[in-house]
């Protein structure tokens, strides 16, 4: 299931599954306003997230972020996350469509 989680200023998208062996929270498209930057918003957010699993049972909550942004590795650390062994792999079937020069299902993530 799906679960758009929002506070004032941002907002992300939380997909709850089960992986067979724990239920896990999937966080993407986390983003906040730039006018309300470093002002705690991203923090919130995160919190926000985490009251949410409670509600449903979750394990643990994932996520990727792209090595150069400093601002997201900064939040994810502050909130307690930590890097994994894993690599991020993808394959395109589709070919992606371009939206204001940024490339759907690029490295935003
Ligand atoms: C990443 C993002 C969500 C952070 O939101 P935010 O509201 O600014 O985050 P917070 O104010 O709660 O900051 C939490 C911590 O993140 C780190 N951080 C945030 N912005 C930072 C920056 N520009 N440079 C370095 N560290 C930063 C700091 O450790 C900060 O804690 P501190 O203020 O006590 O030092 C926001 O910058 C954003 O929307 N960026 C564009 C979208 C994006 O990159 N999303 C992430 C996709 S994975």
């Amino acid at each position: 299931m799906q679960v758009r989680v929002e506070v004032e200023g941002g907002s992300c998208i939380a997909t709850i599954f089960n992986n067979g062996i724990a239920t896990v929270m999937w966080l993407d498209d986390v983003k906040v306003d730039p006018s309300r930057w470093r002002q705690g918003v991203g923090t919130a957010l995160m919190e926000a997230a985490e009251r949410l699993t409670e509600v449903y049972r979750v394990d643990c909550i994932e996520l990727v972020v792209n090595t150069e942004n400093t601002a997201a590795k900064g939040l994810y650390a502050k909130a307690g996350f930590k890097p994994t062994k894993k690599e991020h792999y993808r394959k395109i079937l589709k070919q992606l469509e371009v939206r204001n020069n940024a490339t759907i299902l690029s490295d935003m993530d």
